[in-house]
């Protein structure tokens, strides 16, 4: 999604502002611009495509200014064009204003607009920020007034930034359930929608409420309330991310840089204050109905957490995909929602959250950015601590995020009587062996899950298929490969192949089935009968599973032997596998890994 930038200094900012854009590109974009201000006023330079090659084509780096605002934008209102790229400014060039949100009023306010005489260039809803903050300050509004009245006229969504000409030593910005967040330097400050804009420069921030608006120089900041002008003491917040957990580290793609975390990221997830995990589990049975919810891959997570609640537990906790969450489900005072996210900031997700709000629902959120909105939302947060996930395509956020759910529901077991402390005992210790397990397959089986993935890539329509805790695994290996490769994969519980689709099976169509350990003996055997019922029609089956007897057997045209995993885990090393095929999948169709057309890292939009 759009992505924001700002910097305030006493030197050139130009390049410090390319460089942060090219931080936040992991956000997906399809254009890119800046605005500097010079004794003329904001000068404003944009285009559409990849961030490097605008900044070349439009000599970003030749803006001189020591006030700036630079934006990527994914776009939502009027098509990928230089002249859709923001900044967006007034008729008379002298405010620019980047923008990211959708604002579902701007169609009336352009009209009233237009009447008045202004003269709009783009087809965007951003557009009209400018034009009415012009139009205010024309009624005699002074510049803060302008830039306030005009924010409390927008209706949906909003972190907005300016820049103008009769006030060129700082930078105007307010926020309505957009991200926007204020960072604090040395005779500098900066503005982001998220850390990764200005995590080089500084580890102080402040976090933007929404109603909020700030008026930030060089060397001071001041953050008041839209509502009534203010002021609102805010607390400094200390990033614990690093600038160096931000670069590839020697990887060709920060992808397989975050598969390859994933050891860490489960040590992360298991160190986690058990206190923390444990009230979620008690909340998840007291309530009168407990629901997971999150979208895309979070909802794939929310799915195989439903898994082990059910499993462990014995506790129901449907996961429900946050986009139609509200449409298909009731819920009020004495019911509880988890929320999964990576980013804190999904759309879907915060609809979900800010109705359960209203309707006095408990709520709690597993979210991997500090200073995220659901973050600040819930009533209880679990900060999963995976560092930043740069790679658009979600792999170690999510592992990490099944860990704490199979944490959740171990302690629900616990809470339930289901079991005992020495139960317990012996879960935690598979749970712990993971690290080394993943480690293991991805130094000995890399090389094997790239000759399959240049084997098989090639073949453009797949079933992916699993029973049990492995559906849930199937559908977010299907999404993994949709993502970033291409390819057409359908994710399927294996059982629900006979009830209809099995007429597709034939030559042309690919299976991938997830088997489980031989240990899981009936759903071991019921993945077997779907294989066989694939095979009687002529259909092609790749097996990702860990059976000696498997290994061994003709029905297999493919197979990705995974090492040898308890059941408790033993999902979670096909999963990696199933991330590791889609990277190199990706890698052998020649794909762009890091930023797969059309996804964005945080989708705010509805
Ligand atoms: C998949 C992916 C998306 C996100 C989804 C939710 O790799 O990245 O499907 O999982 O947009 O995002 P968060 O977790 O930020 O709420």
């Amino acid at each position: 999604m759009c992505g924001i930038s700002g910097i305030i200094s006493n030197t050139s900012v130009s390049r410090r502002l390319l460089d942060s854009i090219q931080n936040l590109e992991y956000r997906g974009y399809d254009s890119c611009g800046m605005a500097v201000i010079n004794s003329h006023g904001p000068i404003v330079r944009k285009n559409v495509g990849h961030v490097a090659e605008v900044a070349e084509k439009e000599l970003f780096t030749s803006l001189d200014g020591h006030v700036g605002i630079a934006h990527t934008r994914w776009a939502t209102h009027g098509g990928v064009t230089p002249v859709n790229a923001h900044p967006h400014t007034s008729c008379d060039g002298t405010i620019a204003v980047v923008h990211n949100g959708i604002i579902s009023n701007y169609g009336e306010l352009k009209a009233r607009l237009m009447k008045k005489g202004h003269i709009f260039r783009s087809e965007t809803d951003t557009e009209v920020i400018p034009h009415l903050i012009e139009e205010y300050r024309k009624g005699g509004l002074p510049l803060e007034r302008a830039f306030v009245a005009a924010l409390n006229e927008l209706d949906g969504s909003f972190a907005v930034a300016m820049v103008a000409a009769e006030e060129p030593w700082g930078i105007f910005c307010g926020k309505h359930e957009s991200p926007l967040i204020i960072g604090l330097g040395q005779n500098e400050n900066y503005l982001g929608s998220d850390f990764n804009a200005f995590i080089e420069y500084t580890k102080n921030a402040v976090v933007m409420e929404d109603g909020e608006y700030a008026i930030i120089t060089h060397e001071s900041y001041a953050v008041k309330r839209m509502s009534n002008g203010e002021p609102v003491n805010k607390q400094v917040m200390p990033i614990e991310w690093d600038a160096e957990m931000s670069k590839k580290g020697g990887f060709p793609h920060y992808m397989l840089k975050e598969i390859h975390e994933q050891p860490r990221t489960v040590i992360k997830a298991l160190a986690i204050d058990e206190n923390a995990i444990i009230n979620l589990a008690r909340r998840m049975i007291e309530a009168r109905r407990a629901n997971v919810t999150g979208v895309g891959t979070t909802y794939y997570v929310a799915q195989l957490g439903q898994y082990y609640l059910a499993s462990e537990a014995g506790v129901s906790a449907p996961a429900v995909s946050a986009d139609e969450f509200l449409e298909g489900s009731a819920f009020g005072p004495e019911d509880f929602i988890l929320a999964v996210s990576q980013s804190g900031e999904t759309y879907d997700t915060l609809r979900v959250l800010r109705e359960a709000k209203r309707r006095k629902t408990r709520t709690a959120a597993m979210v991997n950015v500090i200073g995220s909105t659901m973050a600040r939302l819930v009533d209880d947060v679990v900060m999963q601590g995976s560092g930043p996930e740069i790679c658009v395509i979600s792999t170690k956020a999510a592992l990490a995020q099944m860990i704490i759910l199979i944490r959740i529901a171990i302690e629900a077991g616990v809470l339930t009587g289901r079991i005992t402390p020495a139960d317990r005992k012996q879960k935690i210790k598979q749970l712990e062996a993971l690290p080394d397990i993943i480690s293991g397959f991805l130094n000995e089986y890399s090389g094997f899950v790239h000759t399959l993935a240049q084997r098989t890539a090639h073949h453009h329509n797949w079933l992916y298929l699993g029973r049990g805790r492995y559906y849930p695994i199937a559908l977010e290996a299907a999404l993994k490969v949709k993502e970033v490769a291409y390819l057409h994969a359908e994710g399927m519980p294996a059982g629900f192949l006979k009830h209809g689709t099995i007429a597709l099976i034939d030559e042309k169509l690919k299976s991938l089935v997830f088997v489980p350990t031989e240990k899981e003996e009936e759903l071991y055997n019921m993945t077997m009968s779907s294989i066989e019922e694939i095979k009687a029609r002529g259909g092609s089956v790749t097996a990702f599973h860990s059976s000696r007897t498997l290994q061994r057997s003709k029905l297999l045209d493919d197979q990705l032997m995974l090492p040898a995993a308890p059941p408790l885990v033993a999902p979670l090393v096909s999963l990696i596998a199933a991330q590791l095929y889609s990277y190199f999948a990706a890698v052998t169709l020649g794909k762009n890994v890091d930023k797969p057309r059309a996804l964005a890292k945080s989708v705010t939009v509805a």
